[in-house]
């Protein structure tokens, strides 16, 4: 599977801390910052691969999970700490579900939105991953 559990560098003291991302944290250079929140506990997010995107996922508060399938393995990451990100290369189906109250999900992106990037079809994925290898 093509993920990484990455550490955010921080800095932390009695008074609280700080997680900050700067370029070098991601082998990708930053485009897109966006972020999910209010999200039902029921709703399930994602569903879909990228072609080319490439991200990190923050859990800046709360927590969810994060089903990954690469056409041969299926992985499910917990995301709960925000000192600890996850990195998803493009060519993985994610699904987000989970989602605590109050939960938010940072994503820290390579390219801006573009639809033409996304394939929301599985069986679709599962196809485009046996050409694109
Ligand atoms: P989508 O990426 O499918 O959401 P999720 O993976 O969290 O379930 O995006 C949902 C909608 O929001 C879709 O119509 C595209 C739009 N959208 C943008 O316009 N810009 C963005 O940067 C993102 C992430 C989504």
């Amino acid at each position: 599977m093509d993920i990484q559990i990455v550490e955010i560098p921080n800095v932390k003291n009695a008074n609280g801390n700080i997680g900050i991302i700067e370029n070098d944290v991601v082998p990708f250079d930053i485009k897109r910052v966006y972020y999910l929140y209010d999200v039902p506990s029921s709703a399930k997010r994602g569903g879909h691969a990228h072609k080319n995107l490439q991200q990190l996922l923050v859990p800046l508060s709360g927590s969810f999970d994060v089903v990954l399938k690469d056409g041969l393995d299926e992985v499910t990451v917990t995301l709960n700490k925000p000192d600890k990100g996850l990195f998803i290369n493009s060519n993985t189906w994610r699904e987000l579900e989970n989602f605590s109250s109050g939960a938010v999900c940072m994503v820290i992106a390579s390219q801006e939105y573009t639809e033409e990037d996304y394939i929301r079809d599985y069986d679709q994925f599962l196809e485009y991953i046996k050409t694109n290898k």
